[in-house]
């Protein structure tokens, strides 16, 4: 077992050589010990849960012309390569293929506790310290300001925000972040939400006072 994850590991640190900040390396191995954290009070597959981690953003639609096959397709294709059971390779598959955020919106309807663990790790990535870096990465990545008070941000996150690609990060903020702690799937998960998300208020806090020269 040792050896398959760690020829995981190479597989992917290989292939992620060239990702953007926000989906590099180190925020596949955050997810993955943050899944595994999770895992140990909530008792899922072992094999599936690291598996599903450590692959879930290896062929990123967003980074692949939308292509949202390719990513289950390439986990699959490399996990039969280094022999493991295909019953795990077929559970790992439809984790990837179901957990990005924007299949939350039409997904098939597939879940299972592994999946629910991963996909907190995913979302706990999004919020807190981190998150509020790989925010502001994204942002500047896509030349967007920081904030600017006269565009009010929406309070809830739809399909149309979702893919607004000139709003300030702040916006951010309300849109997806602080909506995160209340779409965590597992106790274990929700508990480390909800410490992060109340930096993330405090973090606000501090920004609009600075904001304001204070
Ligand atoms: P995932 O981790 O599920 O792939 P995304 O690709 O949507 O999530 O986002 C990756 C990171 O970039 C997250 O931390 C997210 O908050 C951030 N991000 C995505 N869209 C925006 C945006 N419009 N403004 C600022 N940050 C963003
Ligand atoms: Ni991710």
């Amino acid at each position: 077992m040792q050896n398959s994850i760690n020829s995981t590991i190479a597989f992917v640190k290989k292939t992620l050589e060239n990702a953007e900040a926000g989906h590099d390396w180190f925020h596949i191995e955050r997810v993955y010990k943050t899944a595994l954290n999770i895992n140990e009070k909530e008792k899922g597959h072992e094999q599936v849960v690291i598996f599903a981690a450590l692959l879930h953003d290896i062929a990123d639609p967003k980074f692949n012309n939308g292509n949202e096959e390719l990513g289950p397709k390439v986990a699959e294709d490399f996990l039969t390569s280094i022999s493991i059971n295909e019953d795990v390779i077929a559970h790992v598959k439809l984790i990837i293929q179901n957990m990005s955020f924007k299949n939350s919106f039409d997904s098939s309807g597939f879940t299972s506790k592994e999946m629910q663990i991963v996909q907190d790790a995913d979302r706990l990535d999004a919020i807190g310290a981190i998150g509020i870096a790989r925010a502001f990465t994204y942002g500047g990545y896509k030349n967007r300001v920081l904030y600017d008070p006269a565009i009010k941000p929406e309070q809830h996150l739809t399909k149309e925000s979702y893919k607004n690609t000139t709003a300030p990060t702040i916006n951010h903020f309300y849109e997806k972040l602080l909506l995160l702690k209340d779409m965590m799937n597992t106790d274990a998960g929700r508990a480390i939400a909800l410490e992060r998300h109340n930096f993330m208020l405090q973090y606000l806090d501090h920004f609009y006072n600075e904001w304001e020269g204070n």
